[in-house]
This record gives C-alpha cells, structure tokens and sequence, in this order.
C-alpha cells in the first residue's frame, strides 16, 4: 500500500490560505509569478488561479535530479524566462525545497536581473535535507525526508499526475 502524506483536500485549502496571503502582501502591485518547471506545474497552475491580483506568468527550466533520487548537486539552467525582470515583483514557485540548491541558485541569477522584489512560494519543504539556508516566504507544508511524488513532484518522471502527495515505495510503485 502507498501512504499518502497530504490528500488532495489538504492541498486544496493550503492553496487556497497561500493564494489568499498572497493576494493580500501585493495588494496594488502586479507580480510576475514564475513556475519552476517541471516540478511546480501543477502547483503553479492551482496556486495563479486562485490568487485574487493582475498578474503576469512565466516560466522557468532546471534541473538538478536528472533522473535520480538524489541531488546530483548541480544545478543547470534548461530553459530560461521570456519576462525582464528588471523593476518587477517577482514570485518565484517551486514544488519542493530539499537542500536549497536549486532555489539559492535562481535567487543569485534572478535577483542579478534587478527586479524590484524576488519571494519565494514552496509547496513542500524538507528542512532536513538542507545543504544552503535559503527563505521561503510562503510555505505550503514541511515533511520528513522521504521520498514523496504527486501533485507534480516525480520518480522517473512518473506519478506527477497524482492529486495527492504520497511516499514512494520502496520497489518504485506508488500504488
Ligand atoms: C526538483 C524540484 C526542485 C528541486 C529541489 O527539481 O522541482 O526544483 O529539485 O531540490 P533541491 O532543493 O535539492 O535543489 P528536479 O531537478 O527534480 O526537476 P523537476 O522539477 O523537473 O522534477
């Protein structure tokens, strides 16, 4: 059996509490809110929908996992945004923090773009994996490190189609 961690309700009202700060912090402004793909995708699509401003979307591409489970520590820039960044409010969304990496270096490349200001929304975090302290300005939910798929997070690039958020098993099966 599978072991589902947060249920798709869960994640349903965590969005919508997100959203709702969010709405709130930038109140007269026009934020670009940028998806980290491909983990975000699917947080970045329910989050943007929910989230009561004029805004603008874009997105951005990198890689640090391959095809992995673990980080391999590098991280690449796949794709880049199409957006200047210069004097926006940017809000940078991620699916997972795990050791900070990925995020500490798209902080130092976008906030070398100028944007008036650069936040970060993360659904999940994992605080012990931990290699580089990084902020996370809205937090969707901490969990223990473990391996965990759904709602757009992947093992082989599998099981990102799961509403839910559930713990891979050990064989790879998520069922
Ligand atoms: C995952 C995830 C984050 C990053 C977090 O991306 O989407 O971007 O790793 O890990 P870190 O904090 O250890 O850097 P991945 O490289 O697996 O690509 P994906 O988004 O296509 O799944």
């Amino acid at each position: 059996m599978r072991e589902i961690l947060i249920t798709s309700n869960q994640i349903e009202e965590k969005v919508s509490e997100l959203a709702d700060r969010i709405s709130e912090d930038y109140l007269g402004l026009e934020p670009v809110v940028v998806g980290v793909m491909r983990g975000a995708a699917i947080f970045h699509a329910d989050l943007i929908r929910k989230i009561n401003l004029n805004l603008s979307i874009d997105y951005i591409t990198v890689s640090s996992y391959g095809n992995d489970t673990r980080s391999s520590g590098e991280v690449q820039l796949l794709k880049d945004l199409k957006t200047a960044l210069e004097g926006k409010h940017v809000i940078l969304v991620e699916d997972i923090v795990d050791t900070g990496l990925t995020l500490s270096f798209l902080e130092r490349m976008l906030s070398a773009r100028n944007p008036a200001s650069l936040k970060v929304c993360s659904f999940l975090s994992k605080p012990e994996c931990r290699k580089i302290d990084v902020e996370i300005d809205y937090l969707g939910f901490e969990i223990p490190d473990r391996f965990v798929v759904g709602y757009g997070l992947d093992y082989r690039q599998m099981y990102r189609n799961l509403p839910f958020v559930a713990v891979l098993r050990s064989d790879g099966d998520s069922n």
